[in-house]
């Protein structure tokens, strides 16, 4: 069950601090380290240590990119992979209002002419009882290079052909998470809707230990829904599969 302290999750009011860093090793990390309250956003102009998912490096250069991290409550991570979900339609919804239309890509990635534009990175501090969950979000806005990534890799300046706000966009992210938080308190969970019915991997093929399976949803439990040639359907976590391959 995801614990959002209510009394300050009113409109607009959810984020009440945004910590700005000119440097830092990762915004998680920094988050991970103190002792912040609910709401707290950490955003940085440059990472000295990045991460990503699954042990990898988030990589952005010197041009106007975002990376933010947000501190949120769990009461158990059960369900932390909504909060993923939660912010990949929170920056689908972004990119929408600035006039970019991209696709999901499970668990959470956003992709844009068949390259990645955003990543997410879900991470848990266990407090006592209580979780936090950190959610860092790198968005590349003004990044033109990509060196190897190149063909893997895309922004919105690239995209769009001009450069961008950072701030405004970070505080749409803003709003939108909270939309999303206030809907999920009320019982709703449209964000999980946004995420599958934009998945990128709709009508793809996927390659898991040498047998290829076609993506059919997403299940209760966040984890991807494969069906192979002779029509079984097998389950997966994010953290037992990679589709890094998959563009
Ligand atoms: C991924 O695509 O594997 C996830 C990348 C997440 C990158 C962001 S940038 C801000 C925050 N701080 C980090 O160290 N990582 C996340």
């Amino acid at each position: 069950m995801l614990y959002f302290e209510r009394q300050r999750v009113g409109d607009k009011v959810f984020v009440r601090r945004i910590i700005r860093l000119n440097k830092v090793d990762s915004t998680n990390e920094y988050l991970k380290r103190g002792n912040f309250e609910f709401g707290t956003v950490v955003t940085v102009k440059e990472q000295t240590a990045g991460k990503g998912r699954l042990g990898r490096t988030w990589i952005s250069d010197d041009s106007d990119n975002l990376m933010m991290s947000v501190l949120l409550k769990s009461t158990g991570i059960q369900n932390v992979w909504e909060i993923g979900f939660l912010a990949a339609a929170s920056v689908y919804k972004t990119l929408r209002e600035f006039g970019i239309e991209s696709k999901i890509k499970w668990p959470n990635d956003l992709i844009v002419s068949n390259k990645k534009i955003t990543g997410i990175l879900v991470e848990t501090k266990i407090n006592e009882s209580l979780e936090s969950v950190i959610v860092g979000i790198g968005i590349n806005v003004n990044m033109m290079n990509f060196g190897d990534l190149e063909l893997k890799a895309t922004s919105m300046k690239k995209e769009k052909s001009k450069d961008f706000d950072c701030d405004k966009i970070l505080f749409a992210l803003l709003e939108n998470i909270n939309y999303y938080i206030n809907e999920y308190l009320m019982g709703y969970k449209s964000f999980l809707d946004i995420c599958k019915s934009n998945s990128y991997l709709i009508g793809k093929k996927i390659s898991i230990g040498g047998r290829i399976y076609s993506y059919m949803d997403i299940n209760d439990l966040g984890e991807i829904i494969v069906i192979d040639e002779d029509g079984k359907t097998s389950c997966y976590s994010p953290n037992e599969i990679s589709l890094e391959d998959i563009y």
